[in-house]
Formats: structure tokens, C-alpha cells, sequence
């Protein structure tokens, strides 16, 4: 495979809880094979990392085949002549939403998003907080008219997880299905009869 016909997937890890989708996207993209990730986390990403899921620095680093300071903004990523399919911010806290909603392209992660954007790829945002407020409602519906796509790690329990891992799978399932990769980790419905009525 050429070296600009291989294919790439941007993945960022910011302050928002849930390094763990981060981590999963990684490690599902490794076993699908074929792509190469290329890893920026920032640097409340590694806080909350080492925080959740006890992962230093390098530990974290190692899920990625490439890896990328959020300084760096002179990387690879940063520049729309490189190609990639996308990226994916797993998870995405509201300060890099509100970044990328605004065009403020202050660290490596906001300017690969804009890139992204800018390209018309694929931009995938785990955006998580709760509650909402009327900033984060408002920076979703702009980066949504923008072509990300917002998705929530919120479970979805007709999938019946048994475990914690399963919850954080069915997301992460799913979230590879916008890239057209399909992951076993998805539990598909495949439709229910409707209960009786009285
Ligand atoms: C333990 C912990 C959990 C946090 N969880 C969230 C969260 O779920 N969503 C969010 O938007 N910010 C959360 N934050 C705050 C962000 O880490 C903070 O706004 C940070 O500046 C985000 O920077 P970044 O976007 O460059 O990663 C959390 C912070 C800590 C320390």
C-alpha cells in the first residue's frame, strides 16, 4: 500500500471523564488492522487517564501508532495535505468543543479538528458533560452545522450490557460503524415484537 493511500484515523483524548473510550478506540482500530492511528491527548487527557484508568503518559501513548504532542501544532495532523479518514475525539470535554465550534485552533487537537472540517472528513466528537448547558447545547448545534457529528457516550441498555467493558463497547462499536468499519463489539437489534396489548 502506498504510503498516501494508507489508511489513517486522528485520534484525541481530552479532559473530559471517559479515557476509556479512548483507549478502546485504539485498541479496537489495532485489531481491525490496517489503519494507522495517530494519537494527540491533552493535557488534561492525561490527567484524566491517569486519574480513571491508571495510565501514564507513555502507557497511554503506546495505543497509538503514531503519537503527537498537543503542542505540536506543526505535526502531520495539523496540515489538510495529509491525508486521514477522520478523527475521532474520545472523549471530548466542552473546552475542546467550544474550541472547535469556534475556529480557536489553540493546541494540536482543535487544529486537527478543524482540519478535519475543513476537508469535509469525518469528525466524530464523544462530547461529554452533564448537565448540558446552554453553551454546550449551542457549540453542538455548530459543529453539527459543520459536519461533525456529536455522539454522546450515553449506554444503550436494549443492548443489555452485563458489564461496565460492554457499555464502553457498544459505544465504541458504533462510533467505528461512522467510519464503516465493522466491529463485533456491536450488539445489533435486529428488531422485537411489540409486547401484547390488554
Ligand atoms: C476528574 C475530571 C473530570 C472532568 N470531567 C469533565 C467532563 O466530563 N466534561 C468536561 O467537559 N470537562 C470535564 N473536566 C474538565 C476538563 O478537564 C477541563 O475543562 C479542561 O480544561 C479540558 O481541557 P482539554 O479540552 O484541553 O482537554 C473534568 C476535569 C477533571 C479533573
Amino acid at each position: 500500500m502506498s504510503n498516501e493511500s494508507k489508511r489513517r484515523i486522528v485520534v484525541a483524548i481530552t479532559g473530559a471523564t471517559g479515557a476509556i473510550y479512548g483507549v478502546r478506540v485504539l485498541e479496537e482500530l489495532r485489531r481491525h488492522g490496517g489503519i494507522e492511528t495517530h494519537l494527540v491527548v491533552s493535557k488534561a487527557g492525561f490527567l484524566s487517564a491517569a486519574t480513571e484508568i491508571d495510565l501514564g503518559r507513555s502507557e497511554l501513548q503506546a495505543f497509538g501508532d503514531v503519537v503527537h504532542s498537543d503542542r505540536d501544532v506543526g505535526a502531520s495532523i495539523a496540515s489538510g495535505s495529509f491525508r486521514t479518514d477522520g478523527m475521532i475525539v474520545a472523549p471530548c470535554s466542552m473546552r475542546t468543543l467550544a474550541a472547535i465550534a469556534t475556529g480557536v485552533t489553540d493546541n494540536l487537537v482543535t487544529r486537527a479538528a478543524d482540519v478535519a472540517l475543513k476537508e469535509r472528513r469525518r469528525l466524530v466528537l464523544l462530547a461529554r458533560e452533564t448537565p448540558l448547558g446552554l453553551v454546550h447545547l449551542r457549540n453542538m448545534v455548530t459543529v453539527t452545522e459543520m459536519g461533525a457529528v456529536v455522539f454522546p457516550p450515553v449506554p444503550a441498555f436494549y443492548a443489555r450490557p452485563e458489564s461496565l467493558d460492554a457499555m464502553v463497547d457498544q459505544t465504541v462499536g458504533r462510533v467505528l460503524d461512522l467510519f464503516d468499519l465493522d466491529s463485533p463489539l456491536v450488539r445489533r437489534w435486529s428488531g422485537v415484537k411489540a409486547p401484547a396489548e390488554d
